[in-house]
């Protein structure tokens, strides 16, 4: 049986809360954080940094924190990701200069990689390092929002990217961001996804144990 994993989204939690928010989520059922990373150049929105995840393990958050970097440029802040408690850190291939690089950098520092895919991006970014990525996440939105409506031709991608984890025999997380919920969460693992970013779903309801079991019981049907 697939191993699957939900991370919530903290881009739409209550900042004012946020270490109990994440508490919060993690005690609900949720198995990695994704953080969300915006530099209002590479993408039109800014979040929050590397200051924010070193306190998030101060604070005393031991779950694996999925660091998605959505910066232009990539490798001057992978070092600080690095330092500040991150498990996986993502980035957008055309967001860098040297895709092989940042890998590296990423890897060096002891953490997991991985490479993330716009909508429209294609998945050649791939060809030559995918003995080099711990992760690939597919957006199923444009990038830079919480709460916007899952793209469909995504699930045509997942379904690519899932025959490409196979074909290379490596254990490679296949997540997906953007307008997930419980209403498609299941056709979104059939199509190969294994890891599931979710930030309105999960925190625009109140009761996040109950949409995270619905969200369980979908996947085990
Ligand atoms: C969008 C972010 C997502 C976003 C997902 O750029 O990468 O992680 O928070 O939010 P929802 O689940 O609301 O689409
Ligand atoms: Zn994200």
């Amino acid at each position: 049986m697939t191993d699957f994993k939900i991370a919530p989204s903290i881009l739409s939690a209550d900042f004012a809360r946020l270490g109990e928010e994440v508490d919060a989520v993690l005690e609900a059922g949720a198995d990695i954080v994704h953080f969300d990373v915006m530099d209002n150049h590479y993408v039109p929105n800014l979040t929050i940094g590397p200051m924010v995840c070193k306190a998030l393990r101060q604070y005393g958050i031991t779950a694996p924190i999925d660091a998605h970097l959505m910066v232009k440029p990539v490798d001057r802040i992978i070092g600080d990701f690095v330092e500040a408690g991150a498990s996986y850190i993502t980035f957008h291939p055309e967001a860098s200069e040297h895709i092989d690089r940042s890998l590296q950098l990423i890897r060096e520092g002891g953490c997991l990689s991985g490479l993330v895919f716009n909508p429209a991006t294609p998945l050649h970014y791939l060809d030559y390092v995918m003995d080099k990525v711990d992760m690939i996440l597919l957006m199923s939105v444009n990038p830079g929002f919480g709460g916007q409506k899952f793209i469909p031709s995504t699930l045509e991608k997942l379904k690519l990217v899932r025959e490409r984890i196979e074909k290379s025999g490596r254990n490679i997380r296949l997540e997906v961001d953007g307008g997930v919920g419980i209403q498609n969460i299941r056709e979104i693992a059939e199509a190969g996804a294994d890891t599931f970013v979710a930030g309105s779903a999960i925190f625009n309801v109140d009761d996040y144990q109950a949409t995270i079991a619905a969200m369980r019981a979908e996947l085990a049907k």
